[in-house]
C-alpha cells in the first residue's frame, strides 16, 4: 500500500487572495510576440489568474542538444506575472525535439506488430528508455534551476496526459522492463506460470528473459493470455508512473516548494493508467475531461467528476482541461450548445474542483487542433464564447467571494465501487460477451440514482466504500480475496450492498473462483449461477429476458440454480418454456450477517435500474430514494462547518431537455440560463441551466 503524497494546493500570488484558478493551457510559442500583449490584456478582461505553460515546447527551450533558450518564456512568465497571472509551468517533456530522435531513435515507441511510432505528432517516446530518461531528467533540471525562486511559477505541470500516445510499447526496452516488473511482483518463474495460467497452451517460462509483451499473435482469435494481458496494462501504468515519478523528483529535489501535478483523464471508458493509483503520487490530483456529445453529457462529466473527486479521496482537485465548445478529435466534432460551457464548469465545481481549466486559451491558427474550440476563438473577442468565458469568470469570483473555496463535496449515501482492473480485464476479448465490461455498467448505476434524486459518490476500490450505507458493485470483475472478505465484513457488520452480475468472477491474476459464480462471495449474496445466458440479435437467438418486475434484461443475464434459505426472489424471468430459464431467480435479496446484499443477476440498463430501484431499495430499508419525479434536477452540495455553523452551496442542474422546475433553498449566487422567482423559492432552468444557492 502507497501512502498518499502529502496534498499541497498552488497558492495565489503574492498580494493576491485566493480564488478559485481559473485559465488554460497557453501555447505563446505559436504566434508572434505581438499577440502576447493581446493575450494578456483579454485574459485580464476574462478574469483569468492561471495558465499552463510550455506543454510542448521542449524544442523551443533546448533548440540544439544541451544549449537552453529561456528567454522567450522569461518574457511571458513576467509579462504574465506582472499582470495577477500565476504559471503552471510543464515540465516540456511530452514531445521531444526532432535533434533528439533523429540522434537516438532508439527512444521511438514500438507498437504490437513492431512498427516504429515516428515523430509527427506527438508523445512517440518510450517511458522505459533509459536514453528518453536522461534527456528528460536534464530538462527537467534546467528548468527546475532555472525558475527556482521565480515568484509567478505556483504548480509544477508534470508531462502531459502520460499515456495518451504511449500506453502501450513493445519495443525491446518495454521487453526488459516488463521482465524486471515480473521479477519483482513473483519472484520466481513459476509464480509467474502460476499467475498466468502458463500451462494452458504451452506458455511456460523457465527464465525471466522468456517473457516478451503482447506482441502480435496472430490473425483475430488468436488471442493473448487474458492474466498476462492484465499484468502488462498494470505494468504499463507503472512504467509510466516510474517516468513520471523520475520527472516529478528531479523537480521538487530543486523547488521542494513547488507544488506538482500532472493531468489524468477520467472519463468513461478510457481507462488509460490507474488513476486511483497514480493519485497517491501527485501533490493535488488534476483531472481533463472532454464531454460525451448527445444525452448522456450532464451525467457522465457529473460521474467523471465524482470519480476524480473519489480518487482525491476528497481534498480540492484541479480541473486542469475541459473545452469551451468543440473538440477536433471525434468523427463529428459537435459544438457545447448554449449554456454549456458555462454549466459544464459549474459540474466539475460542484463535484469539488477548486480550477477550472481549458484546453487551451488562443485557438491555433495552424496545427492538428486547429479546428478544436479555445476560450478566445478564431473569431476573436467579439464572439459568444469569450463572452461566455468573461461570464464564467465572474461567476467563479462571485462564488469565491461567497466562500466556495471552504467547502467540499458532501458525502452521499450511496457509493458506486470503481475498479480501474476490472475495466482492463473486461476489455479482454475473450469474454461471454463483449457487451457487458466494468466500464459501462457503473454509468448506468450513477444514472438510475440521479433518475430518483441520489448523486451516488464514485468510490475507487481502494476507496472508503465500506465506510457508506449503501454500496453497489456494478459488474466489478475482479474480487481479490481480500476485497472479497472486505465486502463480506462489510456487510456481515450491517453494511447494505447492491452486487450485480458479472461481479467477483475472477480473482486478482484472473482466474475463476470456482463453484458457480460469483464465486468468491456467493456466501454474501446467497446465490449461485452455473451459466452466463449471453443475448444478442444475430437471427434466432435470445435477445432479451423479461422480468416480473417489467423490465428487460439484454445482453447478459446469470442462470440462478440456488438460492439460499436466507434469500427471497424480488424478480425472476418470464421467458418461453425451452429457454429453461421460465421463473428463473433474476433479483435477489440475502440477509448475511447484519446487512443484506441485493443481486441483480442481468444487465437492466439505466432504464430497467431506473425502474427496479424504488422497490428494491424500500426492501432494502434505503430511506432516501426520492422517486422518479426528483429525477429531471442534478443536486450536489458542497459543504462545510466553520466556527459550529454549517455553510453549504447547492448545484442545481437541469438533466432534461425541455425546461424543469427546482425548488431551491439559500441565496442564488450563480444563475445560468434559468430564472428564479421573488420569493428565491423556485427555479425555472433551461436546458443546460444552472442555478447555485448558499444556505
Ligand atoms: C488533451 C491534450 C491537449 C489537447 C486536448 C484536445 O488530450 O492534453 O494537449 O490535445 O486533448 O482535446
Amino acid at each position: 500500500m502507497f501512502e498518499h503524497r502529502q496534498y499541497r494546493w498552488p497558492q495565489p500570488l503574492k498580494g493576491s487572495r485566493p480564488r478559485i484558478w481559473y485559465g488554460g493551457d497557453y501555447n505563446p510559442d505559436q504566434w508572434p510576440e505581438e499577440v502576447w500583449s493581446e493575450d494578456v490584456r483579454l485574459m485580464g478582461e476574462a478574469g483569468v489568474n492561471i495558465v499552463s505553460l510550455g506543454i510542448f515546447s521542449w524544442d523551443r527551450i533546448e533548440p540544439r542538444e544541451g544549449e537552453f533558450d529561456f528567454g522567450w518564456l522569461d518574457k511571458v512568465i513576467g509579462m504574465l506575472g506582472r499582470a495577477g497571472i500565476a504559471v503552471d509551468l510543464a515540465s516540456a517533456t511530452a514531445s521531444p525535439p526532432l535533434w533528439l530522435t533523429q540522434k537516438h531513435p532508439e527512444v521511438l515507441l514500438r507498437d504490437q506488430e513492431g512498427h516504429t511510432v515516428w515523430p509527427g505528432a506527438r508523445q512517440h517516446w518510450r517511458p522505459t528508455s533509459p536514453v528518453f530518461r536522461d534527456y528528460a531528467l536534464k530538462l527537467c533540471r534546467a528548468l527546475a534551476e532555472h525558475y527556482k525562486g521565480n515568484p509567478y511559477v505556483v504548480a509544477w505541470h508534470v508531462g502531459n496526459e502520460y499515456g495518451c500516445h504511449n500506453r502501450f510499447d513493445y519495443s525491446d526496452d518495454a521487453m526488459h522492463a516488463f521482465q524486471e516488473w515480473c521479477r519483482q511482483r513473483y519472484g520466481t518463474p513459476q509464480a509467474v506460470n502460476e499467475a498466468w495460467g502458463a500451462a494452458f497452451w504451452s506458455q511456460e517460462i523457465t527464465d525471466f528473459s522468456q517473457i516478451i509483451p503482447p506482441r502480435y499473435v496472430g490473425v483475430q482469435g488468436s488471442f493473448t493470455n487474458p492474466s498476462k494481458m492484465l499484468d502488462f496494462k498494470r505494468f504499463c501504468s507503472d512504467a509510466l508512473k516510474a517516468f513520471y515519478s523520475a520527472e516529478r523528483d528531479e523537480l521538487s529535489r530543486i523547488t521542494p516548494d513547488i507544488p506538482l501535478t500532472t493531468n489524468f483523464m477520467v472519463s468513461v471508458n478510457s481507462s488509460v493508467l490507474d488513476y486511483d493509483d497514480w493519485g497517491d503520487e501527485v501533490d493535488f490530483v488534476s483531472n481533463d475531461h472532454y464531454f460525451l456529445p448527445g444525452e448522456a453529457h450532464l451525467d457522465e462529466m457529473a460521474y467523471s467528476a465524482s470519480l476524480v473527486d473519489g480518487i482525491a479521496r476528497k481534498r480540492p482537485w484541479f480541473l486542469m482541461e475541459n473545452s469551451t465548445s468543440a473538440v477536433n478529435w471525434r468523427p463529428i466534432n459537435y459544438r457545447k450548445e448554449p449554456g454549456q460551457l458555462i454549466r459544464d464548469a459549474m459540474v466539475h465545481l460542484g463535484m469539488g474542483a477548486d480550477a477550472i481549466c481549458f484546453f487551451q486559451w488562443r485557438q491555433s491558427r495552424a496545427g492538428a487542433e486547429k479546428f478544436h474550440s479555445a476560450m478566445l476563438p478564431h473569431s476573436g473577442e467579439n464572439s459568444q464564447v469569450f463572452r461566455d468565458v468573461c461570464e464564467l469568470g465572474d461567476d467563479l469570483n462571485k462564488l469565491a467571494d461567497a466562500g466556495i473555496l471552504e467547502t467540499r463535496l458532501k458525502k452521499s449515501e450511496v457509493a458506486i465501487v470503481f475498479d480501474y482492473e476490472s475495466e482492463w480485464a473486461t476489455e479482454n476479448l475473450a469474454t461471454p460477451t463483449q457487451q457487458v465490461c466494468h466500464a459501462t455498467e457503473p454509468l448506468d448505476w450513477f444514472r438510475a440514482f440521479a433518475d430518483h434524486g441520489v448523486t451516488a459518490d464514485m468510490v475507487p476500490i481502494r476507496g472508503p466504500w465500506d465506510e457508506y450505507d449503501t454500496v453497489v458493485l456494478p459488474s466489478v470483475y475482479l474480487l481479490s480475496e481480500k476485497n472479497s472478505q472486505r465486502l463480506r465484513e462489510y456487510v456481515k457488520g450491517g453494511g447494505k450492498v447492491i452486487v450485480t452480475c458479472y461481479s467477483g468472477i475472477s480473482d486478482e491474476h484472473d482466474h475463476i473462483w470456482l463453484g458457480g459464480y460469483p464465486g468468491s462471495i456467493g456466501d454474501v449474496v446467497g446465490v449461485r449461477s452455473e451459466e452466463f445466458v449471453p443475448m444478442g440479435d444475430d437471427d434466432g437467438t435470445l435477445d432479451h429476458l423479461e422480468l416480473t418486475n417489467g423490465t428487460v434484461a439484454r445482453d447478459i443475464a446469470d442462470h440462478i440454480t440456488d438460492v439460499a434459505p436466507s434469500a427471497k426472489v424480488l424478480a425472476s424471468y418470464k421467458a418461453g418454456e425451452y429457454t429453461g430459464l421460465d421463473g428463473v431467480p433474476a433479483i435477489t435479496l440475502n440477509g448475511f450477517g447484519s446487512g443484506l446484499a441485493a443481486y441483480v443477476g442481468c444487465r437492466l440498463g439505466r432504464e430497467g435500474l431506473s425502474q427496479t430501484l424504488p422497490e428494491l431499495l424500500g426492501q432494502m430499508n434505503v430511506p432516501y430514494v426520492k422517486g422518479q419525479d426528483t429525477g429531471s434536477i442534478l443536486r450536489v452540495e458542497r459543504g462545510a462547518t466553520q466556527d459550529g455553523k454549517d455553510t453549504c452551496f447547492v448545484f442545481y442542474f437541469n438533466r432534461d431537455s425541455k425546461p424543469a422546475a427546482a425548488a431551491i433553498s439559500g441565496v442564488p449566487v450563480v444563475t445560468s440560463h434559468a430564472s428564479v422567482d421573488a420569493g428565491r423559492k423556485n427555479a425555472l432552468l433551461e436546458p443546460n441551466g444552472v442555478v447555485v444557492t448558499k444556505e
